[in-house]
């Protein structure tokens, strides 16, 4: 039986796969990570260290790299199972390079499975995301509700790669793909959060470069959407939330003792937050001046969606417990850090 507390950790220098392995730490476990430092670099790294006292067990390398995969797996000695963060996720991005999110985000995906298939590994779990559903017919969101045609490259990657890992289970593998809802915030410590490159997609990091002068105004993108204050609305998760449901997706597949498996969770709070509402709530709760502008409405984006996680609430025994305020909060003490450490 395989009894290892090592757990390979694709992306883990990034924001997600970091913020992961601290608290694989803390429950006991042994991080192995692997990344490429395409979209990072080894600032997350050294947070790990601060947080845990521990220094990370890293591999640079990319996960296309099979040989590379293969001298970790054989030098690591029995892993217990993998957790796939590494892909490229800029969704504006991946519409200007195609061919490289399909590349990077299937290749990768293929390459572990099989890196993992010869060294005897079956668990995995998978990053997956709720723009796998486009705009849902009937919110809260479950698990169930059929795609929709994918609004972005990078969105069809991630339906992709959920049908092939739907594929590839029975052939021995125990798979739990998560879909993320929209991740904000930082570790509570200030010492990990998000590290945008260049001016940010999203809208928390855009909140807080903002707030600390590095860009002019916050663009509120329309407010004639067919919700409660005309903004859209989604359900933002803390990133440590998040973190803690992969060490509980863990040993849910650690109980479980069927010899293929695949399964499904939605990882959101259940809750739907305009985005007039989050700029608001980051002014109240830090008091800090958020100068915004309505703007139009940003091409491809969904009006509302958040998530039904009475799946993952039940079977994984999880529950997102930061609010909004915490996260937002955190977010702001990590920016404040990195302007400070220039
Ligand atoms: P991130 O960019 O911070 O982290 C991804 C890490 O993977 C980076 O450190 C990057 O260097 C590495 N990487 C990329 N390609 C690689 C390769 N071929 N080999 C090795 N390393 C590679 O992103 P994140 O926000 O932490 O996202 C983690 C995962 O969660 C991704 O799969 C992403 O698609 C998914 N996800 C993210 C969000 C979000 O909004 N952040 C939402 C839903 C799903
Ligand atoms: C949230 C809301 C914007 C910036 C993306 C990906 C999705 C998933 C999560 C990976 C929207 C509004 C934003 C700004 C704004 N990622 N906004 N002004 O688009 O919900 O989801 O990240 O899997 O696949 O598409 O997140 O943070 O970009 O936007 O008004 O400057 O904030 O219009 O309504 P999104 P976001």
């Amino acid at each position: 039986m395989n009894t290892s507390k090592k757990i390979l950790v694709t992306g883990g220098a990034g924001y997600i796969g970091s913020h992961t392995v601290v608290e694989l730490i803390s429950a006991g476990f042994e991080p192995v990570i692997v990344d490429n430092l395409s979209a990072s670099d080894t600032t997350l790294l050294e947070g790990i260290e601060k947080i845990t006292g521990k220094k990370p067990n890293f591999h640079k390398g990319d996960c296309r790299d099979k040989s590379f995969l293969n001298q970790v797996f054989k030098t690591q000695g029995p892993i217990q199972c993998v957790m796939h963060f590494a892909a490229s996720k800029a969704v504006g991005e991946s519409v200007e390079k195609p061919l490289e999110y399909h590349q990077n985000n299937l290749g990768s995906l293929m390459t572990v499975l099989d890196a993992m298939r010869e060294n005897q590994v079956t668990d995995f779990i998978f990053s997956s995301s709720c723009t796998v559903y486009g705009q849902p017919d009937t919110i809260p969101v479950t698990e169930s509700a059929p795609f929709k045609r994918a609004e972005s490259p990078y969105g069809a990657t991630k339906q992709i790669c959920e049908r092939i890992l739907e594929d590839v289970y029975p052939t021995g593998f125990r798979i739990v793909s998560l879909r993320y809802f929209n991740p904000i915030g930082a570790h509570p410590s200030a010492l990990m959060g998000e590290l945008p490159i260049g001016i940010p997609n999203n809208l928390v990091p855009y909140v807080t470069q903002t707030a600390a002068g590095v860009r002019k105004k916050l663009t509120v993108f329309g407010n004639d959407y067919n919700t409660p204050d005309g903004s859209c609305v989604r359900d933002f998760i803390h990133v440590v939330d998040l973190a803690l449901v992969h060490v509980k997706a863990l040993e849910y597949l650690l109980r479980d003792k069927h010899n293929r498996l695949y399964d499904v969770f939605n990882v959101g709070t259940g809750k739907g937050v305009s985005v007039l509402e989050l700029v608001n709530t980051f002014i109240r709760t830090t008091g800090v001046k958020l100068p915004f502008v309505i703007g139009p409405r940003r091409p491809g984006d969904i009006e509302k969606v958040y998530a039904d996680p009475s799946r993952a609430n039940e079977a994984l025994n999880w529950q997102a417990k930061y609010s909004l305020e915490d996260a937002l909060k955190h977010a702001w003490a990590w920016e404040q850090k990195i302007r400070k450490a220039g």
